[in-house]
């Protein structure tokens, strides 16, 4: 694999801890959104050269220079190569072999792409449009900020300062060292960073407020929020305060910085970015206001800062080598911050939930022909952001958590500690991590990982038994599962953690074992006739099961008694429709299975699957008319029961799941034209607009959707001005997430003439964008907006922002 400039980089520059001094000025004012910048990098040449390349990437470089210890500063010429994003210097004479200093000034445009050193919006109190200058590095674009040699490897310690404005808030990765007021500037130097990686660091000036508080082990954290709006930040502020010191038990390994800042920016194009010391997120991932923000959102937003929190760990202080090895620090930060979460809110059960957020969307990209393996490899940068995908992050969660699984929590703990500290400030790779984990474990842990990681997709388990006696024989055997056909010349195999349980304790695994062979027997001992068997008990393995239909009829009793943990009546309706959509099962067993549940299920995660699926079926339908009908008809059958039940309101003291339940059985019955269902919702909604009674936020979305589904106009209207007043950012999500689930394809058009216009910014523009592709009229009529206007969209948006979040939002 060519990695270019790194190749280059260790050539000559062995020793890759070096200083930077980075030196920035941001200049703010309405009409020239420019920066100014000085680097100064201490550098040791290893072999004489007269050519020293670096990244950089639309800079202006007025003048380099490099001064060899005790020496005299040689002038470089630059050539800029735009394609490979550098910047050539070339010397009059070669340098030799010595310390050195190289020396850059420089300038920039204050973009509005989200990336690089760029603007961010945002009204002041007094209600003037101000800028702030905020960074965005990952994966490759610190190289827009400063010169410098971009890759995760290549780390060094940072020596920040900043000019700015004297009434602006300023923040870096450091807590300030010192300040001096120059005129109506301030000139602020950064303490310098721990040895780190480029991608990590981060610069935010503007206008906020803040909430503040310590963790009980001195760290200081800080919550920044726009002005006026610092109540919004108690909530992460509260989780934050405590997560920090539980990752710092966990590990046993302390936090070297000083302090944490998490800051909510106006303009944002990721969902959240873990710069070391200074968090930076989209403000609908980190603002809660307790009137408007919902149950569903505090819980993503406690994640949110779980996620980001734990790469301060796994991703900061030991950083992937090279971009092949993402998915590390983003399965395990996705695999992490459930366990922070649990820890502080047991009652979100948010284990549970963890399999529908993560392993089940990781098992259906997965399940796709062009699925990619875990690990890929990466030669040229532009390929790095299409990786940061359901595959890194959720594939690879949940094959982290099967192995978590498989080892045990004692044995983990232990690996991760020696992984941390044998790494830290330094760089590791995915097989530095088994070697960890099966030093702690003594099992072959990169032996079984290592077909997880190697390569794509995933085995489904084909499982009969026989009763011989008071025994039962079980077959297993394994090959590739696909979606959307047989993979029968694929030859891969997979060494799978199997786990059973039986009848006669549902909840505990009597039989762990590694299915290696393309077929295995396995005998249980003292079962009776009829009893059942569990393949996968709380869907720890990654992989499907098909079991024959006699053992399937063998569960049944157990989901309709739930007498089966909640865990394994969710993974058998998923693998049965898994079965159905990819054609090895007939579609009535998948519905006869779904009445079973739909009597006796009361599992918030469990029904979230269900109505997953039916929302699924339903979209199929739109290819045949004649079924739909039907099918709608018998989904409310399937939702009566529990809607009955949860009702409207919420109950007193009620539990967190069912809040949540509530508002999914709802949008779903609104979803299949539940007349009962609108008509309410129109009701509420009219008392919503008029005042009289205010929507509790668990139940504006489906509301919202209701009304929007048959929207006229002056609806879509009313809409649009909601948008454009709503203060809080959470609010405008919900309104655009709506108007996706519009039919009129007059109105859906104008929503995508709205979401191109300037009343939503373009952080939000391709979601509402493909929001409104959710549905048959919306997807053509965006495409075809796409391809029309595609020079427009290239111009405006440059490369899109990845969608991700928008799986991470709403399944
Ligand atoms: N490192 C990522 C942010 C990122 C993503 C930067 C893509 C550049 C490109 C961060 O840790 C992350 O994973 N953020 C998530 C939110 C999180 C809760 C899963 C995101 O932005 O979707
Ligand atoms: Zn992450």
């Amino acid at each position: 694999m060519d990695r270019g400039i790194s190749r280059y980089c260790e050539r000559r520059f062995k020793d890759k801890k070096c200083l930077k001094l980075h030196h920035l000025k941001p200049n703010l004012n309405k009409f020239i959104i420019t920066f100014d910048g000085k680097t100064e990098i201490h550098v040791k040449v290893l072999t004489a050269t007269s050519e020293i390349m670096v990244n950089a990437i639309e800079l202006n470089l007025k003048s380099v220079e490099f001064t060899p210890e005790g020496g005299v500063a040689t002038p470089a010429t630059v050539t800029l190569c735009v394609e490979e994003e550098t910047a050539i210097l070339s010397f009059a004479a070669p340098i030799e072999p010595c310390l050195g200093k190289l020396f850059f000034s420089f300038s920039g445009e204050l973009n509005e792409n989200l990336k690089g050193f760029y603007r961010s919006k945002y009204t002041s109190p007094s209600g003037e449009a101000r800028h702030g200058a905020v960074t965005q590095f990952q994966a490759i674009d610190a190289r827009r900020c400063f010169p410098c040699w971009d890759e995760p490897a290549v780390k060094a310690t940072f020596d920040i300062s900043l000019c700015v404005p004297h009434d602006r808030v300023a923040l870096s990765n450091m807590p300030v060292a010192s300040e001096e007021v120059r005129g109506d500037e301030r000139l602020l130097k950064f303490e310098r960073t721990p040895v780190m990686s480029t991608y990590l660091v981060a610069v935010v000036v503007g206008e906020f407020d803040f909430v503040e508080d310590t963790t009980r082990d001195g760290v200081k954290v800080r919550v920044y929020t726009p002005v006026g709006k610092k109540e919004q930040g108690k909530f992460a502020l509260q989780v934050a305060t405590e997560v920090m010191p539980y990752y710092t038990d966990y590990f046993e390994v302390k936090y070297p910085l000083p302090k944490i800042d998490l800051i909510a920016i106006a303009d944002f194009a990721a969902g959240a970015m873990e710069n070391w010391g200074l968090v930076t997120y989209r403000e609908l991932c980190l603002l809660v206001d307790p009137d408007n923000t919902t149950t569903d959102r505090k819980q993503k937003i406690a994640l949110t800062v779980g996620h980001e929190l734990a790469h301060q760990w796994f991703g900061n202080l030991v950083t992937m080598e090279w971009w092949t090895h993402l998915w590390l620090n983003e399965g395990y930060a996705t695999f992490v911050e459930s366990m922070c979460v649990n820890h502080m809110f047991p009652e979100y059960d948010i284990w549970t939930q963890f399999v529908t957020k993560s392993v089940v969307v990781g098992l259906q990209d997965d399940a796709l022909k062009n699925s990619h393996a875990i690990e890929v490899p990466i030669c040229h940068p532009s390929e790095i952001d299409e990786i940061f995908d359901e595959i890194s992050y959720n594939k690879g969660a949940s094959i982290i958590r099967m192995l978590h699984k498989f080892i045990g929590d004692e044995d983990f703990r232990k690996g991760m500690k020696l992984y941390l500290t044998k790494h830290e400030y330094a760089n590791a790779e995915t097989e530095d991590l088994w070697a960890a984990l099966q030093h702690s474990s003594e099992k072959p842990v990169k032996e079984v990982m290592s077909t997880w990681t190697n390569k794509m997709g995933f085995p489904v388990i084909t499982v009969s038994s026989k009763q011989i006696g008071n025994s039962r024989e079980l077959t297993l055997s394994q090959k590739r599962f696909c979606a959307s056909a047989d993979m029968k010349d694929d030859p891969s195999m997979w060494m799978v953690p199997i786990s059973l349980s039986t009848s006669a304790d549902p909840t505990k695994a009597s039989h762990n074992f590694v299915l290696s062979d393309p077929t295995q027997i396995v005998t249980i001992d003292n079962i009776n006739d009829g009893d059942f068997v569990k393949v996968n008990p709380g869907t720890f393995g990654f992989y499907r099961t098909c079991y024959s239909i006699e053992m399937l009829d063998q569960l049944v009793p157990a989901i309709t008694s739930k007498q089966l943990p909640p865990l394994d009546r969710l993974g058998i309706l998923d693998d049965v429709f898994s079965m159905v959509q990819a054609g090895h099962m007939a579609p009535t067993e998948g519905l006869k299975l779904m009445s079973t549940y739909s009597e006796c299920e009361d599992d918030y995660t469990v029904w979230k699957n269900m109505c997953s699926w039916i929302t699924k079926l339903n979209s199929l339908f739109n290819y045949a008319d004649e079924c739909k009908k039907p099918f709608l008809a018998y989904a409310r059958s399937v939702l009566r029961k529990i809607s009955e039940k949860l009702g409207w309101d919420a109950i007193e003291k009620e539990s967190h799941t069912d809040t949540l339940l509530r508002a999914r059985i709802i949008e779903s019955l609104v979803e299949c034209e539940d007349e009962k269902t609108i008509k309410e919702a129109k009701t509420r909604y009219e008392a919503h607009r008029n005042g009289t009674k205010i929507l509790p936020a668990d139940l504006r979305l489906p509301v919202y959707r209701a009304v929007l589904t048959d929207a006229d106009a002056s609806i879509f209207q009313e809409m649009v001005e909601m948008y454009r007043s709503a203060d809080l950012h959470e609010e405008q999500h919900r309104i655009s997430f709506a108007m996706g689930y519009m039919k009129d394809p007059e109105l859906l058009q104008k929503a995508i003439d709205f979401a191109m216009s300037d009343d939503v910014r373009k952080q939000d523009t391709v979601y509402v964008i493909s929001f409104i592709a959710f549905s048959l009229e919306g997807i053509n009529l965006a495409w075809a907006h796409l391809t029309k206007h595609w020079q427009t969209c290239l111009d405006k948006f440059g490369v899109m922002p990845c969608l991700r979040c928008i799986y991470l939002d709403y399944n």
